[in-house]
């Protein structure tokens, strides 16, 4: 089954009728009939299947020896997502094995397809918790005190969804390195004409959670003066990151917020905002985050309301393996694939961090949009992608 076929079939999943875009957060209906598809398609293929008690997947060609060659994603999404960010690495990978078996390629080490859990953090508040976890670079002890925003706990929701318990996985133990495809989430390649790029870098960025706590009280017999209102706090702060993220040349962005108890005729009693913050560097990331929250303590001071920043998820600047990024990036007919920095983070992130050499592959993305249903890439330009990733994994796994 080709990459078109197996696109046709996730299409539907998780998709809203209303928008177009995808709700597969983890460990819910939708990812769990995900990771049952990614399970079949491994098997159809004779793969040997390894999950871990969080859920994550990987695929296994078990050819030749010595350090592993993987590749792979996620297939879970933000809230009304779009339908590239993340499966296509992973279906790119299926089919990038399908590809190296037409071409009659023996692997000289083994070769797997990766699926690593709650990579957008959608639910539990932390990016890549799935990787962060398998790596080591989280402990569970810290993990399974996780709430989502019903309050459900995540080692409960990992019960509902048949899961057991998350924690450093051996799976990876024997990886050499890893290579992520993934759609573009900007314009870079767009802008460049080209369908394929290689990663240099993620930016370093992260999520901080900022609680401004004021007086509830009665919309219209409390005076304006006499009020100690949270949303004023929190507006001039969301006003603040955008000022101070377009004067630094970095991102900020407010993109959730909660009113408690978010009534029409009461000044609320606590306002929660959440902060992604995202920079170059990591000095201009932290010189950001801490003049927004300095201005943001402030406006508290004069609103009479108190203020808690809380960093929920953070990830430190990566550069991808250099020489792995030119040998990926040089010696092909089209001339060599551009050599692109992200602002957007990704498993292969947390797996460079942890010591695997690791590269990405970005697929143009003509909308340069993302975490939106108006994502999107060409299915010949997805299927070039299909193809400098079988060309990559078999320089590597010659
Ligand atoms: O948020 C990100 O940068 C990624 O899409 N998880
Ligand atoms: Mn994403
Ligand atoms: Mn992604």
């Amino acid at each position: 089954m080709g990459f078109e076929e197996m696109w046709h079939d996730l299409a539907p999943v998780g998709r809203s009728d209303a928008s177009g875009g995808y709700f597969r957060q983890p460990w819910t209906s939708a990812e769990g009939e995900l990771r049952a598809w990614f399970a079949e398609a491994a098997t159809a293929r004779g793969l040997r299947l390894e999950t871990d008690g969080l859920g994550n997947q990987v695929a296994w060609w078990d050819a030749g020896s010595g350090p592993a060659v993987l590749t792979g994603s996620h297939l879970d999404s933000v809230l009304d997502g779009g339908a590239y960010d993340g499966p296509l690495g992973v279906v790119s990978g299926l089919a990038a094995i399908d590809l190296l078996r037409d071409r009659g390629v023996e692997p000289a080490r083994p070769l797997g397809v990766s699926v690593f859990a709650e990579e957008e953090g959608s639910r539990f508040g932390i990016a890549c918790l799935g990787s962060r976890l398998a790596t080591g670079s989280l402990d569970w002890a810290a993990a399974r005190e996780l709430r989502d925003r019903d309050g459900s706990f995540l080692p409960d929701a990992l019960a509902d969804a048949g899961l057991g318990e998350g924690g450093r996985w051996q799976a990876l133990d024997g990886v050499g390195c890893f290579v992520e495809l993934h759609v573009e989430q900007g314009r870079d390649l767009v802008d460049r004409g080209a369908a394929v790029g290689v990663g240099s870098g993620i930016w370093p960025h992260g999520r901080w959670r900022f609680d401004f706590t004021g007086e509830a009280n009665h919309a219209g017999t409390t005076r304006m003066e006499d009020r100690r209102d949270p949303m004023l706090s929190y507006a001039m702060t969301a006003l603040a990151a955008h000022k101070q993220a377009r004067l630094a040349g970095e991102r900020a962005t407010f993109g959730r917020v909660s009113v408690e108890p978010n009534g029409t005729n009461a000044v609320p009693s606590r306002v929660t905002g959440w902060l992604d913050a995202r920079a170059s560097t990591g000095s201009a990331l932290q010189e950001l985050v801490e003049v927004v929250g300095r201005q943001a303590q402030e406006r508290a001071g004069r609103d009479g309301t108190a203020l808690e920043v809380t960093a929920e998820s953070v990830s430190g600047e990566v550069a991808f393996d250099a020489d792995l990024a030119a040998r990926i990036a040089a010696d092909h007919a089209e001339g060599d694939w551009p050599v692109i920095p992200t602002a957007a983070g990704h498993d292969a992130g947390i797996l460079a961090a942890a010591g695997i050499p690791t590269a990405m592959l970005f697929v143009r993305n003509p909308t340069g949009v993302s975490h939106s249903p108006a994502e999107h890439a060409e299915t010949a330009d997805c299927l070039v992608g299909v193809s400098a990733l079988a060309d990559t994994l078999e320089r590597l796994v010659r």
